[in-house]
């Protein structure tokens, strides 16, 4: 029998943190929420009041689930508050270094037993993982955004994960009501290996004036069934992360297809990130 995970730490709070702290609550786990400080932590709240409102809104949940849901998350600035869970989904910004900082800080305040998992999009588990004293206990889990919406979640496994914990991990995303598709460590494991190069080629259409961002995105809602264009995707997905997820790519494949296109960059630079700034190829109200 897979262990089931009652209690579940996440580090970090921002859009895919707060989606995914959401997402456990929801399913009735209660959650240790962690940010740096009282700013981090007062958005990661945001978030999950808003969506959570939303839900309320369109009839999805009634109030007294929405008051039971935001009852199960605790949310904290240190942390030493998830020596209590039994899980830990990490969900900070794309930089290995912080990464590997965060588990190493992880491994020395949680249980043994207690299994650490990075929710990172292309960088190295492995590398995360011996950071630790206790690489067999560290896989990937990797949500897709919005984590409240998408059907799937990457259980990703290393040369040392022991298999146990794969399917332990793989049994949580079930009871999350997601499916679960397992792979190695490989940047990009499964779908941004494959939707990253066509991402990319479609910003390079966009700078080299080939066509407009609107034409590019009707093209592949309506000419290939997609649910939003590339452009808007790149603006959910936010344009600092995606530009961090094809630099990574890049650097580990030596591969023309994922050098970021040199526009992505300079939006980063100038903060047009996307949705969660109200500006990136597209604006937002
Ligand atoms: N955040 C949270 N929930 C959202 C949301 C958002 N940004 N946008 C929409 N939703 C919710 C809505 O509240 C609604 O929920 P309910 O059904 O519970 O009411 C549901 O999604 C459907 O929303 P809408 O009817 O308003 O909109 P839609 O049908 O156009 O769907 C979408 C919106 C789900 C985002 C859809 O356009 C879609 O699937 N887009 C593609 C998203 C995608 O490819 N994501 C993967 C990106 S890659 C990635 O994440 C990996 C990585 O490492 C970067």
């Amino acid at each position: 029998m897979p262990r089931e995970f009652t209690t579940i730490g996440v580090v970090g709070l921002g859009t895919m943190g707060a989606g995914i702290a959401e997402v456990m609550a929801r399913n009735g786990i209660k959650v240790i929420g962690v940010e740096v400080d009282d700013a981090g932590l007062a958005r990661g709240r945001g978030h999950l009041r808003s969506s959570v409102a939303r839900a309320v809104k369109r009839g999805k949940l009634t109030d007294a689930e929405a008051q039971e849901l935001q009852d199960r998350v605790a949310f904290s600035t240190s942390l030493d508050d998830l020596a209590a869970a039994e899980l830990v989904v990490e969900a900070v910004p794309e930089d290995l270094e912080l990464k590997r900082s965060v588990f190493q800080r992880l491994d020395a305040i949680c249980p043994p037993e207690t299994v650490l998992a990075t929710n990172t999009s292309a960088l190295s588990v492995t590398e995360i993982s011996v950071a630790t004293a206790r690489p067999s206990r560290v896989v990937g889990v990797h949500f897709f955004n919005p984590a409240t919406v998408m059907k799937l979640a990457e259980v990703v496994r290393t040369v040392v994960t022991d298999p146990e914990v794969v399917e332990d991990v793989e049994a949580l995303v079930r009871r999350l009501g997601k499916d679960d598709v397992t792979c190695g460590d490989r940047a990009g494991f499964i779908a941004n290996a494959l939707l990253f190069g066509y991402l990319n080629h479609a910003v390079a259409m966009y700078e080299q004036k080939y066509a407009t961002r609107e034409d590019i995105d009707t093209a592949m809602r309506l000419g290939c069934g997609l649910p939003m264009g590339p452009l808007a995707l790149l603006d959910l997905i936010g344009i600092d992360t995606a530009y961090e997820i094809l630099d990574t790519m890049y650097k580990q494949g030596r591969d023309r297809l994922h050098a970021p296109a040199p526009i992505l960059k300079q939006m980063a630079t100038a903060g047009l990130l996307g949705r969660k700034t109200g500006r990136g190829f597209y604006t937002y109200e």
